[in-house]
């Protein structure tokens, strides 16, 4: 498979990565905000990859049309990218606001547009992330919860719009995961506690508890699906 993943060295996205590439028939295309990163990973999964800045349209658009240069198709393209937010809305700022619907949503809204016109002919799997938190109410998660709904939302309408085209669209929606974005949430030992008591399992996922999601979204047996939002989140959303 010839596969673009955006925020291929994030701690989710070089999880998937990292697995994907034992299957030496895939190829990919991987984005990174950082240069060293980027030449780190292109080197070590011998593939390639661009420097993109999701807040910056035309970094985003030229990511797209590069990835060409190197794939001469694509199969799949697994949105990594994403921020989190937790404060309450009287206390956020006004570009806090805009930057995590940017972050998420509208990045995630890009991500389809550019996606589209490469898959158009053989058809292809997109995968985004959304959050367990967009599912239940969570306190200072008003943002956030709301900027990932959208994309749950997102997801669904596009499915629909482009099923004729044999593109399915799904969306991964963890619980709180180990990895660069949660650093500061599970190094405070009372955000800590306050978190693993929300996760009825009683511990916070790892990168690699997302993995089996993705490759079975890929997977040939699995070109039923489309237009879901898939929770892996020890059961935070859905048990009390
Ligand atoms: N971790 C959690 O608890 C959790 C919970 C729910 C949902 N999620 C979602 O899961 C996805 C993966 O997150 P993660 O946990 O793996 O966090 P992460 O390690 O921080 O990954 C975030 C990715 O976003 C990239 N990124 C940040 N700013 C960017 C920008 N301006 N332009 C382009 N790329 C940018 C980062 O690039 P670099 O690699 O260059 O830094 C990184 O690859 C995100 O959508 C996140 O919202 C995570």
């Amino acid at each position: 498979m010839n596969i673009i993943i955006l925020g291929g060295t994030g701690s989710i996205g070089s999880a998937i990565l990292n697995d994907l590439s034992k299957n030496t028939e895939n190829s990919f295309y991987i984005s990174s905000t950082n240069t060293d990163s980027l030449e780190k990973i292109t080197e070590k999964y011998n593939c390639s990859g661009k420097v993109l800045d999701i807040m910056n349209h035309n970094s985003i658009e030229s990511f797209f049309e590069d990835s060409t240069n190197y794939l001469e198709s694509i199969d799949a393209v697994i949105n990594c990218i994403g921020s989190i937010l937790l404060k309450p809305m009287h206390l956020a700022t006004f570009n806090e606001i805009m930057d995590t619907f940017h972050m998420n949503t509208i990045q995630s809204a890009l991500t389809i547009k550019y996606s589209i016109p490469l898959m158009r002919k053989n058809g292809g799997s997109i995968i985004l992330f959304s959050s367990a938190a967009a599912k239940i109410g969570l306190k200072n998660h008003d943002i956030i919860s709301s900027a990932k709904g959208a994309i749950d939302s997102m997801v669904k309408s596009s499915a629909m719009t482009y099923a004729r085209h044999n593109i399915r669209i799904n969306a991964i929606s963890p619980g709180l995961v180990e990895s660069n974005l949660s650093r500061n949430i599970i190094k405070n030992k009372f955000s800590l506690d306050y978190s693993l008591a929300l996760h009825p399992l009683n511990r916070i996922g790892q990168p690699k508890n997302i993995v089996p999601a993705v490759k079975w979204l890929l997977d040939k047996d699995s070109d039923w699906i489309t237009g879901k939002s898939i929770r892996i989140d020890g059961g935070l959303s859905n048990l009390k």
